[in-house]
């Protein structure tokens, strides 16, 4: 048998199975009335960005990828812009097995894999290349794996660049610049507890929320990388863009364990093949994407400042302090560590 009709052959097993407990149907749909009267299997995808996000095109190759390795019969459908909830909410639904797949921030995956919050400890990462080399090494395989403690399934990382903070009334150049101001955070208690000891009062609010929010000053400011301050228009409202580059917290592909564990063995490789090989796509449409944000906020005149990252490291330092005797704290020294 070719490859084609092996692969027809396991998903329409898989599907048949599926329909027969209807436990699944949710999962699987039987799409006999297409041309070749075969059956697919359909996964949706779900994310917080819109589609012109880099990580979006990316997930786009992956879908691409899969449908050629399987032979057509796995389709991905993503969900952009919070359509099916916010990350936290899609998150809960994966592991329920009611979505097979999210791409959410790590941030996000702190509240249910609670080592993922070395990635909001501010400055942990020395440089990009740092950064890189930790994820491309042997902790940022533990850290993909460590989820399915949760249920949750991780497939891959995608970049998401440098955080820095953006606000309404004044640019943040300095720590004290933050005194009184509200700044939205994602929901990490990491994230969280850098704003309040950098000076400034945190409230987490979903990404999706957070256009009407700086409007109608619920908060001041936000923290986040270039295209998603761009591309979310959050610089209508919010004209002060500083470079701090206070946390480097990447984007991570998850699938649901309970859907994964019921998948045939082929196709779990297919999907483990399709989203490594989105990546360096990803990587290399990330960098100019951010150049091109940048140049795109300063020509609608966002202030961009690079304010001297000494002063917000010192300031965070009691952070590493509270850490050291949490589970944290370890791990804050093997990434240190890692040359
Ligand atoms: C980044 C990240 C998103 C996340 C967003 C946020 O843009 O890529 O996944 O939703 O930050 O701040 O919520």
């Amino acid at each position: 048998m070719d490859r084609k009709s092996t692969s027809f052959l396991i998903v329409g097993l898989l599907v048949g199975m599926f329909l027969t407990t209807g436990a699944f149907a949710w999962l699987a749909r039987s799409d006999r009335g297409g041309s070749g009267g075969e059956n697919r299997l359909v996964l949706k995808l779900a994310h917080s960005l819109p589609p012109a996000a880099p990580v979006h095109k990316a997930m786009e190759r992956f879908a691409a990828l899969l449908a050629e390795k399987s032979g057509g019969t796995v389709e991905v459908q993503i969900f952009p812009s919070g359509q099916l909830g916010s990350e936290t909410e899609t998150i809960e639904q994966l592991q329920r097995g009611a979505l097979a797949m999210v791409k959410t921030s790590v941030a996000a995956m702190e509240g249910f894999v609670p080592e993922m919050a070395i990635f909001g400890v501010p400055y942990v990462f020395r440089s990009e290349d740092h950064f890189w080399r930790v994820i491309e090494g042997p902790i940022g395989e533990e850290l993909l794996a460590e989820g399915e403690g949760a249920d949750i399934h991780g497939l891959c990382y995608y970049d998401a660049g440098a955080r820095s903070f953006y606000t309404v009334p004044r640019a943040v150049n300095a720590p004290a610049d933050l005194a009184g101001l509200k700044i939205r955070t994602q929901r990490s208690a990491t994230s969280m507890e850098m704003i309040a000891t950098l000076g400034g009062s945190a409230a987490a609010i979903p990404f999706g929320e957070l256009y009407t929010a700086l409007q109608q000053g619920m908060v001041d400011g936000a923290e986040n990388n270039a295209p998603s301050v761009y591309d979310s228009r959050h610089w209508e409202v919010a004209k002060f863009y500083s470079l701090d580059e206070h946390a480097r917290v990447p984007d991570m592909l998850v699938f649901s364990q309970p859907i994964w564990e019921k998948l045939p063995g082929q196709v779990q490789e297919w999907i483990t093949e399709a989203a490594r090989e989105s990546v360096p796509y990803q990587r290399q449409i990330w960098t100019n994407y951010v150049a091109d944000c940048l140049a795109k906020l300063a020509a609608e005149g966002v202030t961009i400042t690079h304010p001297d990252q000494k002063p917000f490291q010192d300031a965070v330092l009691p952070m590493y302090e509270n850490l050291k005797g949490t589970p944290i704290g370890p791990l804050i020294e093997r990434v240190q560590g890692v040359k």
